[in-house]
């Protein structure tokens, strides 16, 4: 989809359909939907006093305008409560929208800014998050399906109409670079276990590197064994499909220093080893890589946007299977700083891996560390699907991590890491064991991590509740999440900003 800036009357374009918005409430149009009913000979009007334009949330009401205007068609879309307006909505809004008229076999689409002005939202965060919304809210994984489908055109062209037509294109631009590496990601993580194992994954690296003129170095068997990386080895041993420690490094200012590692979890299918998981739901845990694919697509948007500042993203990937050469509950091993770990159960593999990780990022002397992961169900039963739980040994960098993702939806919440649920990792014969008791485990999970950080700075956020939906809802669709892509761009691009 092309996306472009354009000056002039929005009711003069000639296109497939226009997108006008209305408040919940307003007895009459305003702005362009005003400007589109006077044409229409009071036809928006109308409607909304017969109440079937009421304005509320994501509301799609289309109106032909049978000749009367260049453009065939007129979507009214509902934006709510003029009060309750922000750029989160307007993201919302504009995809559900995108998705109505894509169905309709719109190719073509004009819109002026939505909402800005409202509750100080500024002309360029309007328009980045209509970017983003259309972007993300078309998105759909249909590389296996052979048949091409009714109903499902394309939309080609969008235009955003406003003022100042430069701004609008730096708006547009970086709004498509947030929109499209998380749609990168997203691709990842739908993409089935056949299609994705770890050397997939350490190939679409490549493929990043080679783009966008990134640094990437992948570590195989060989390599792992020299570094010790004991919890990496152990969980692949399983599994007939080799294991790949992928680094993918930005360099944006001329030092070695690494201001930032972005550690993700890796695995592209965890059966859960020998403590199998139950069959229902397991197809789910294709997406167990979500947090790797999520930094390497981080690193692709940075590539692109250029701050200054140096960010290496690092990921272990593996399957987690159960074989006669798997892992056995009750085995011992030990991860790259030394520490010996007792695996009570291989279903928790996930932290064995980022141990490995943390080490790394350590060893390369990262000043600050955030990793994310599919790490517990634990998670997705504390705070559901609508928020990512974070933990942190740092409340300026948790502070910073939580705002970003307020600005681009994807919620967070802090969850605690008293020393009290660091005694329930105690293990009688080891250095730590690899699970707690029942209770609090997306929080002992963390305090696991905790171990391999230490001091440096350093946000854990579990995203098992948050990286895949069910629902198509605003500017998310079935499927791959691609959180917390965005957010983390932000947060690279704030700290480098200071
Ligand atoms: N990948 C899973 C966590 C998960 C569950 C992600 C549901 C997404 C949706 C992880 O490796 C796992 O199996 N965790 C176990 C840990 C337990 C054995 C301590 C869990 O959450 O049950
Ligand atoms: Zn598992
Ligand atoms: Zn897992």
């Amino acid at each position: 989809m092309e996306i472009k800036a354009a000056t002039g009357d929005i009711v003069k374009i000639k296109v497939d359909a226009i997108m006008v918005n209305h408040y919940e409430g307003m007895k009459r149009p305003e702005g362009a939907a005003a400007a589109a009913d006077k044409v229409l000979d009071g036809v928006i009007t109308q409607l909304i006093k017969q109440g079937d334009i009421k304005g509320k949330l994501n509301e799609v009401t289309l109106i032909h305008s049978l000749g009367r205007l260049p453009a065939g068609r007129i979507a009214v879309v509902g934006l709510g409560k003029k009060k309750e307006l922000n750029t989160n909505k307007i993201r919302g809004a504009v995809a559900e929208t995108c998705r109505y008229l894509r169905g309709k076999g719109v190719a073509t689409l004009a819109s002026g800014v939505q909402g800005a002005g409202i509750n100080d939202i500024k002309t360029e965060e309007s328009v980045q998050a209509m970017t983003e919304g259309a972007v993300l809210g078309l998105y759909a994984f249909r590389r296996h399906i052979t048949k091409k489908e009714d109903n499902f055109g394309e939309i080609k062209q969008f235009t955003i109409v406003g003022g100042e037509k430069r701004q609008l294109e730096k708006a547009i631009e970086k709004g498509q670079i947030l929109a499209e590496a998380a749609n990168r990601a997203r691709d990842m993580v739908n993409e089935p276990a056949n299609f994705m194992t770890p050397a997939t994954m350490a190939e679409a690296a490549r493929q990043l590197a080679k783009e966008y003129g990134l640094k990437v170095e992948v570590f195989e068997r060989e390599k792992m064994k020299e570094l010790g990386m004991g919890g990496l080895l152990g969980v692949s041993q399983g599994s007939q499909q080799p294991p790949r420690f992928i680094i993918l490094s930005y360099q944006g200012r001329p030092s070695p220093e690494i201001d930032m590692a972005l550690v993700g979890k890796g695995i592209t299918f965890d059966a859960g080893g020998i403590d199998i998981k139950p069959s229902e739901g397991m197809e789910d845990m294709k997406g167990d890589m979500a947090g790797g694919a999520s930094v390497m697509a981080t690193l692709m948007a940075l590539a692109q946007l250029k701050p200054k500042i140096n960010v290496t993203a690092l990921v272990p990937a593996t399957e987690n299977m159960p074989s006669g050469t798997a892992m056995k509950p009750g085995d011992i091993i030990t991860a790259m700083n030394g520490k010996t770990i007792e695996v009570l159960n291989t279903d928790a593999e996930g932290r064995l891996i980022l141990a490995d990780a943390l080490c790394y990022a350590k060893k390369l002397g990262a000043k600050a560390i955030i990793d994310v992961a599919t790490l517990t169900g634990a998670c997705r039963v504390a705070l559901g699907t609508i928020c990512t739980g974070a933990f942190s040994n740092n409340d300026t960098l948790a502070e910073k991590v939580i705002a970003a993702g307020k600005e681009t939806g994807e919620l967070m919440w802090q969850l605690p890491m008293y020393e009290e649920y660091r005694e329930l990792l105690k293990s009688d014969i080891a250095d730590i064991k690899n699970i707690g008791n029942r209770y609090g485990g997306a929080i002992t999970a963390a305090k696991f991590l905790g171990d391999f950080v230490e001091d440096t700075p350093w946000v854990h956020l579990d995203i098992a509740g948050t990286s895949e939906t069910d629902k198509e809802k605003g500017y998310l669709v079935k499927g791959a999440t691609g959180v917390p892509v965005r957010m983390l761009t932000n947060v690279v691009l704030a700290m480098a900003h200071k």
